[in-house]
């Protein structure tokens, strides 16, 4: 079953715990937060205050997505904030197998990402120490984009990578994906959807969650 985490950047902020709640009510496997710096991406998000002051307010693991220049520079500090799965773009990080390291000495799970226009094969050195890999779906930096469908032959390739390196690393998806398109996602090999727009676009969370997992489960088709 196709795991679910919705992203917080499309929430109302106004009313950030309660929106959390929406989603861990209606099913959410994790809660996905952005984190931008401006400079990695020409947007800016947030950062350790609003981790620190929504952990408390729900038991989901906290996927953490940075989008960050240097990211190996905040490792403890996310940590700390309540992180629970780190995530360093290949593109912005100078040392990544060493970040990795770190993520995992703060005894959270490490992830790399890589944006749409970067192979996937320039994870592949860091497949061994990766708890999951995320395959941006649209470029990062802003939510409510339509998905790259050429994306999904990325997926196609790192999954057949994991099964004949005999690993176990999950594969997340992550921008533009809605019920439209979710079982294509799927049907590629991703494990964790992150959806923005599409959870928070949506009156009735758990009945866009349920549409997630079902599209995930019947239909490889983009409508
Ligand atoms: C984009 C972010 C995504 C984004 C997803 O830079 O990494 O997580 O918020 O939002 P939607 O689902 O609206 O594309
Ligand atoms: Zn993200």
């Amino acid at each position: 079953m196709v795991r679910i985490s919705p992203s917080l950047l499309a929430c109302d902020f106004s009313r950030l715990a309660e929106e959390v709640h929406t989603v861990e009510a209606g099913g959410a496997d994790y809660i996905h937060l952005d984190v931008m710096d401006g400079v990695f991406v020409p947007n800016i998000s947030f950062g350790f205050p609003i981790l620190s002051s929504l952990r408390g307010k729900t038991s989901l693991p906290f996927d953490v997505h940075l989008m960050i220049t240097e990211p190996e520079r905040y490792i403890e500090r996310f940590a700390e904030a309540g992180a629970d799965i780190i995530t360093v773009h290949t593109e912005s990080c100078h040392c990544v197998a060493q970040t990795l390291d770190r993520i995992h000495a703060c005894g959270r799970k490490a992830a790399v990402c890589v944006n749409p226009n970067t192979p996937i094969s320039d994870t592949y050195a860091f497949l061994d120490e990766c708890d999951m890999v995320l395959v941006m779906t649209v470029e990062a930096g802003y939510g409510g984009q339509k998905l790259i469908v050429q994306t999904l032959e990325k997926i196609d390739a790192l999954k057949k990578e994991r099964t004949r390196r005999g690993l176990h690393f999950l594969i997340e998806a992550d921008g533009g994906i809605h019920r439209g398109n979710a079982g294509a996602v799927a049907a590629a090999g991703a494990d964790i959807l992150v959806a923005g727009s599409a959870v928070f676009g949506a009156p009735d969370r758990r009945a866009v969650i349920e549409a997630l997992r079902s599209a995930s489960a019947e239909d490889g088709s983009i409508q």
